[in-house]
Parts: C-alpha cells; structure tokens; sequence
C-alpha cells in the first residue's frame, strides 16, 4: 500500500492490450452507454443563505471549494424520489421500457431504511420487478463501484440492462451547525443505463476498486456513542450523532494524490495517454482537488468536468450527474475515452475507463 492509499499490487483490471487501448478479444459482449438521466431538487441554497446559518461567507466557500450553491430536498423528500426521477428520464432517452431492465443498482451512503434496499423499491415504483436490486455502500466512490459492477454483470451474459444510480440526500446527515461540513453537500441524483452491445470495442476498458478500512474514521457518520473512534485516531466528531464528520485536510491530501495518480495509471494501463481522454469525469469534491490533478495531469480545462459550483458535493451523484450534463449538451460520442474516477469514505476509491 501506498501512503495515498493506492494499492502496489493493483485491483485494476484492463481488458485492453495495453500497446494499442484496443478491446481485448477475450471480451465477448460489448457495453454501451444507453442512456442517462438527472434529478435535483428544486430548492436551492447559496453560500449567502448558509451566511445566515452558521458564522461562513460566500468568499471562504467558493474560494476554497469552488461551490456556490446546492440543491436540498424538502422534509418528505428521499432518495427514491430523486431515484425514480433520474431513472425515468434515463430509460426514456435509452428508448427503453422499465420492463426491459434487468438489474438496478443504487448508490447511495443515505438510504431511506437499512432494509429494503432504495433499489428493490426503485424497481416495483418504475414498474421494472422482477428486475434485481441493490444497493452499494462505497460514500462518493458508490457509483464508480457500481458501473464497474454493471460492466462485469452484462459481460456474463445474463444481463442485458443495468441501470445505476447515485443518489444522496445529504443535507439530512449534515449537521447545519457545523461549518466546516454543512458548506459542503447537496442532494441529488444521476442515473446511467449500461446494456449489452454485439460492438465489443464499446465498453469498459480498465477498472478499480478499493479501499482502507483503517481510514474509517477519518469520514464517518457515527449512530451513537459506540461508533465514535477511541483515543488517538484524531478523529472529528462535532457532537451531533447521525450526521457526516469528516477530517477534511486528511482527506484533501488523500483525494489530491489519489486522482492523478488513478487517472494516471488508467490510461497507462490502457495504452493511452491523458490527452487521449475525451473528457475526465471525477468525483466533485472540492474544485481545487480537481484543478490540481488537472494542471498536474496537463489538461485542458474542458477535459476535466466541473460543476460543483452549482450542485456542490453530492457524493455518489456527482459522477452521474456530470455524465448526463455532458449527454445532454451533446458533448460526448460513440468512440470517445471516458475516465469516470471517484474517492470518499472507507476510505474507499474507484476508477472507470470507457470507450463509449
Ligand atoms: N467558513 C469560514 N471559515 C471556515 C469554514 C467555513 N465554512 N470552515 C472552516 N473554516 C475555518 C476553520 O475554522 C479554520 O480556521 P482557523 O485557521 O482559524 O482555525 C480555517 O477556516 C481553515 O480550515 P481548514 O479546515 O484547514 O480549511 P481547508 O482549507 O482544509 O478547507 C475543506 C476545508 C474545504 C473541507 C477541505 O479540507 C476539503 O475540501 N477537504 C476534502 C473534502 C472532501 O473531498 N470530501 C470528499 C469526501 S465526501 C464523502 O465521501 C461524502
């Protein structure tokens, strides 16, 4: 392990020969993006609103993490609703019936109940049972993981479409009186529909999943006392129970080191270069994160996607809510190299390469 928490030995797996970023002929069935989708609630609360909320300024805020405002949903409000939303709108521009899909997959670190899962309710809500559904616990790395999982479901034949989804309702794990985290999220969802393809060049090309449990605490969201670290770890806890604490420098250093060299070792691994990248689109959480991998990595600012300034961190939405703005502006086609890479808590990390 490395001190960013980078693995030596590598969970990435490349299913490209590495000197030509070409599909691997031991991959079967391609994967193609059939559609995607987006929801956001529609009350908006800015840096100006939160100044009047906790001891803050629009200039900290937006100076140190690019945000500018959020989306937050109302009390009666969840995450399936913003699900329900985002996946609609994704099987209408796949031109697909809920009928037709196979397994839902949802992201999320702030589901309704423990049990179910918001996936299984998602599908009998959209009219998709017996279609299977799950949801994955990874914090901001949720949908990354689950993209990688709908790649390798539909490469085993049995599953033609899989939709994943990463949805968040954060303000209601946020303690608003806290204000080195309350500036930080929003709620919000992204929904993507991966389905089988006989173009095996269209696909995932390169994938990783990881983790660092013993960096639990350094992002954690505590039930009661029981959960809270002992002595030594250094650990934040802002003494309200059920809401997000996070030791925000660790994790800045960690996220920093992360995504270059995540982004780094996927096109390398791919045989590409970062140049060869139609567009990056990482985990939004904080906007000087991503300008200093981007500048390190030499990118111009349209190939690396930022639009935290309007959503702020969404946690497993982010991702998905970039690639459907992108979808929508027309901005991406069939061929394009796309990087998806994400990091949060568990520590947890995760890194997508796709040929569209
Ligand atoms: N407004 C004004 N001042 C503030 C605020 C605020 N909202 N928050 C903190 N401050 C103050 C602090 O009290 C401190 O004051 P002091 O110097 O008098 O002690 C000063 O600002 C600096 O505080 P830092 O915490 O050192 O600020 P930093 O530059 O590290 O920025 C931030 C904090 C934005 C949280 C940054 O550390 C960060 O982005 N970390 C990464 C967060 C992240 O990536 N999370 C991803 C995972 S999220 C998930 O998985 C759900």
């Amino acid at each position: 392990m490395n001190a960013d928490g980078l693995s030596d030995q590598g969970t990435g797996q490349a299913t490209s020969t590495p000197s030509t970023g070409s599909t691997s002929s031991t991959k079967s069935i391609g994967v193609r993006l059939a559609g995607t989708g987006m929801a956001v609630p529609a009350k908006v609360l800015t840096n100006d609103d939160l100044a009047k909320i906790v001891d803050t300024n629009d200039e900290w805020i937006s100076q140190r993490t690019g945000i500018r405002q959020r989306h937050i949903v109302e009390k009666e409000q969840t995450v399936r609703d913003l699900s329900i939303e985002a996946l609609q709108q994704a099987l209408t521009n796949a031109d697909l019936k809920p009928a037709d899909l196979d397994m839902v997959i949802c992201a999320t670190l702030s589901p309704e109940m423990c049990t179910p899962s918001t996936a299984a309710r998602v599908v009998a809500d959209i009219g998709a049972t017996p279609a299977g559904g799950v949801d994955i616990s990874a914090a901001c790395s949720g949908w990354v993981y689950g993209a990688n999982m709908a790649a390798g479901l539909i490469q085993t034949g049995f599953y033609r479409h899989v939709a994943v989804i990463g949805v968040e309702t954060l303000s209601k794990i946020t303690n608003w009186e806290d204000r080195s985290t309350c500036v930080l999220f929003g709620d919000g969802a992204g929904a993507a529909i991966f389905s089988a393809t006989d173009n095996k060049d269209q696909g995932c090309l390169y994938q990783t999943m990881g983790s660092d449990g013993g960096r639990w605490h350094e992002l954690y969201c505590p039930k009661d006392e029981s959960d809270l670290p002992s002595n030594g770890h250094g650990a934040q806890f802002s003494g309200q129970y059920n809401t997000l604490q996070m030791n925000g420098r660790e994790i800045y250093k960690f996220a920093v080191s992360t995504l270059r060299r995540s982004i780094d070792k996927a096109v390398k691994a791919c045989g590409l270069t970062p140049a060869d990248l139609a567009v990056v689109i990482p985990h939004q959480s904080n906007a000087r994160i991503i300008e200093s991998a981007r500048d390190k990595l030499g990118l111009p600012p349209e190939r690396m996607y930022i639009n935290i300034d309007r959503y702020g961190n969404t946690s497993a939405a982010s991702v998905p809510i970039c690639l459907h703005e992108l979808m929508d502006d027309g901005k991406l086609s069939t061929g394009d190299h796309v990087l998806f890479i994400a990091l949060g808590g568990g520590l947890t990390w995760a890194t997508s390469l796709w040929r569209l």
